[in-house]
């Protein structure tokens, strides 16, 4: 049988929100002990209710957004790779970071001055990032946690690309769909070279008049780059759309549910993920796990709730780099979304039980059952916001990278 939904969040299952075949007694029992009742898809596969040993509520059609494959990103390989590889890795995604980082500075500042974009040079550098992060997906999503005092456009520009990358090979995309995403999600705020920088920057809240100006940038983005060739189709759709939500209340043409395509709705999240979880001149950022909780609750009206559980899925419960308190009162961050036990993942302590800061930050793996085998030792209590502790979560990232 084909199973289309559960009777409960996908979050709460171990399986892909995209639908899956049941063809394996293994599954079937996971099944069993995940839910009591399955939506499935009798043009895809039939069974009885007895076959499919949980109750079958009724069969129905959901429309997928894009096309899955079954195989997921490893998040989880810090155990056995090592923390060297795991460093290597990250001053890789540093050093192809820090290129891109250059070239935005330069293409931003050229868009404002009315010079042309190179988004040529954009594509090398994107196509770059994307084989670093696939080479170590949670090396990447640490780095979006650098903080940055200044240019605060063209590090989000690089975030929501990092994370659109992630979440985009998570998803099991095609490699030319994760291009399109990564070169649309590094210019999808392109637009903001025509808005005043006063308005830009302003601390307080925008008036009517300045929010209207602000709403201008996705369109302004569009008609930069819309006669460029080497800009496809959906980037143009991601410049042009990201702040369009499926209830309606986006702009800049208030489109709804289908009429926002997948790919644009992925950067879309992405893009206020960062935006809440960064410190801006308007706000202090938002732990990521308060984030999400933010945004899960916003996904019905703004994202699709089966994209914004998947992002979850992809990023974690406690997203990486996530500041957490253990049960031995010990401080540490969060190294790894894993899978198989979310709420278990690898984290690199750096303050002990007294609150003294460790010299090597060592590397536990909660899920790792006690020495006589029974429940894990440690546990996460509370995630815990760095402010509290004055801790400079973006320092402790360069540092581990070598920078
Ligand atoms: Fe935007």
């Amino acid at each position: 049988m084909y199973v289309t939904a559960l009777d409960r969040p996908w979050l709460e299952s171990p399986f892909p929100f995209q639908g899956f075949p049941v063809d394996a007694q293994e599954q079937l029992a996971t099944l069993k002990k995940t839910c009591e009742y399955v939506y499935i898809d009798e043009e895809r596969g039939a069974a009885s209710p007895s076959e499919s040993g949980g109750k079958t509520a009724s069969t129905r059609n959901r429309d997928r957004p894009i096309t899955l494959t079954m195989e997921r990103t490893d998040l989880t390989g810090l155990g056995w790779r090592g923390r060297d590889v795991f460093r290597h890795d990250m001053r890789k995604v540093l050093a192809s970071r820090g290129k891109l980082h250059r070239h935005v500075q330069r293409l931003l500042s050229d868009v404002r001055f009315g010079r042309s974009a190179d988004t040529r040079e954009s594509r090398i550098l994107t196509l770059e990032l994307i084989d670093v992060a696939m080479a170590n997906p949670a090396a990447a999503l640490w780095l979006t946690n650098l903080e940055t005092k200044h240019d605060f456009t063209v590090a989000h520009c690089l975030n929501v690309c990092i994370l659109s990358i992630v979440f985009g090979l998570h998803l099991g995309l095609s490699s030319d769909s994760i291009t399109d995403l990564a070169l649309g999600a590094l210019l999808h705020d392109v637009g903001k070279m025509r808005t005043p920088v006063s308005i830009l920057d302003k601390p307080g809240l925008l008036t009517e008049d300045e929010f209207d100006i602000m709403r201008k940038h996705p369109v302004d983005g569009f008609n930069i780059l819309r006669k460029d060739k080497g800009v496809s189709e959906k980037c143009l759709e991601i410049v042009q759309l990201h702040h369009e939500r499926i209830s309606g209340q986006g702009y800049p043409f208030g489109l709804k549910n289908d009429e926002i395509p997948v790919h644009v709705r992925i950067v879309a999240i992405a893009d206020v993920y960062d935006d809440i979880t960064s410190n801006r001149v308007y706000h202090e950022g938002i732990p990521p796990h308060t984030c999400l909780n933010m945004m899960f609750h916003w996904a019905p009206r703004d994202f699709g709730e089966d994209l914004m559980q998947e992002f979850i899925r992809c990023v974690g419960i406690y997203p990486i780099g996530s500041l957490v308190e253990l049960n031995s009162n010990a401080l540490g961050i969060v190294m790894s979304a894993n899978p198989a036990s979310r709420l278990r993942p690898i984290v690199m302590l750096i303050r002990d039980a007294e609150g003294k800061p460790y010299d090597r930050r060592p590397l536990i793996n909660l899920a790792t059952p006690s020495a006589k085998g029974g429940e894990p030792k440690w546990a996460i209590k509370r995630v815990v916001d760095s402010k509290e502790y004055d801790i400079d979560l973006g320092r402790i990232a360069e540092m581990e990278a070598g920078a």
